[in-house]
């Protein structure tokens, strides 16, 4: 038997813009999502959220290229919404992907169990889809002794991500499988990653509002249907500041950082990607002086806000009758547990 875990993430800065080929700074968060895995006859999958069941390791695998097939048709189409429809149908059919996408890269033809337990708060911006793709992708690694690399690792949670998100940017999984401070870019050939190593990062609050009511792929084909030269225009601003963020987190130019935090959020909003429990978050710290802006996907899910004093935050969120949490910001990515 064996134990990985990989951890969520949260972008500083930079969603939706790293689409569109903007760089992000993402920061792996202590929050984290363990997989364990045992050889078994069939697939058994076994997870909190959603149950227990078996598969065939054929169904499995047939599943994963049939979801490779709807990806490259759709993507010729530019709309996802018949991917997300089939994989919307059974709860089952996220996990279903990755671990058949690794059965096929992998070329494993033996049967595994696998247990899930996830800290992370499913579809809130923390990449808790991205957590458990790197996870499981790196449990089978494991468990079959395949030796492959970290980024080999990485392009399968990519594939899954694709099929759960249609044009993920790879950001998410890069930063759960690497760990740390990233600053990512989408780029041909190859994506530009490069670690941050600046001291830790002190003084954030995260807010939990409710579970948004759209997916990550949904929220981003919003975002396109956009008109194209104002979307540019605002992601081009986004990236800008992206590249200021890289020195303001550097210096801990903390009086700056708060204005593109909040000016970041004033562009997400301006998308339709804010819901009022995230405005009322945001009018609320910007009252005290403090920052706040949305993450991942945004449409709810957890802010990422900060203050000088983080007490005042704690005290602000939980006043808005939200649940305000503190976790480590650039931990490890994928590791063994035992
Ligand atoms: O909501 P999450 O955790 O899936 O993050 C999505 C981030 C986006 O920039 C909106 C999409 C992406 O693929 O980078």
């Amino acid at each position: 038997m064996i134990s990985v875990s990989a951890p969520g993430k949260c972008y500083i800065i930079g969603e939706h813009a790293v689409v569109y080929g903007h760089p992000a700074i993402i920061a792996a968060v202590g929050k984290r999502c363990y997989v364990t895995a045992d050889k078994y006859d069939n697939v058994k999958i076994n997870s909190r959220e959603i149950g227990e069941r078996e598969f065939s390791i054929e169904e499995l695998k047939i599943f994963a290229l049939e979801l490779r097939n709807k990806w490259n048709e759709c993507n010729e189409k530019k709309d996802f919404s018949p991917l997300f429809s089939l994989l919307k149908q059974d709860s089952f059919n996220n996990v279903k992907a990755v671990v058949g996408e690794a059965m096929n890269v992998m070329g494993i033809n033996d049967g595994c169990s696998i247990e899930i337990k996830s800290d992370i708060p499913i579809g809130s911006g923390l990449g808790s889809s991205s957590a458990l793709a790197v996870a499981t992708a790196g449990a089978l690694n494991e468990l079959y002794d395949k030796k492959l690399t970290r980024e080999e690792i990485n392009n399968i949670a990519f594939r899954a991500e694709q099929y759960a998100h249609g044009t993920p940017s790879g950001g998410d999984n890069t930063t759960c499988c690497y760990g740390g401070l990233v600053w990512f870019q989408k780029a041909q050939p190859k994506n530009i990653i490069i670690p941050l190593n600046y001291d830790k990062l002190e003084g954030f609050v995260f807010a939990y509002t409710k579970k948004p009511e759209k997916t990550t792929g949904e929220l981003v084909q919003l975002v396109r249907n956009y008109d194209e030269n104002e979307r540019n225009k605002r992601m081009n601003e986004i990236g800008n500041m992206t590249k200021e963020m890289k020195e303001v987190l550097k210096n801990k130019d903390y009086k700056k950082m708060k204005a593109i935090i909040n000016r970041t959020n004033d562009i997400l909003t301006s998308f339709g990607l804010s819901i009022e429990e995230t405005d009322k978050i945001y009018n609320a710290i910007r009252e005290i002086d403090g920052s706040a802006k949305m993450c991942g996907a945004c449409y709810g899910g957890v802010m990422l806000t900060w203050h000088e004093q983080p007490e005042k935050l704690i005290e602000t969120i939980d006043r808005l009758g939200f649940t305000p949490f503190q976790t480590d910001l650039g931990v490890e990515g994928l590791r063994n547990e035992r």
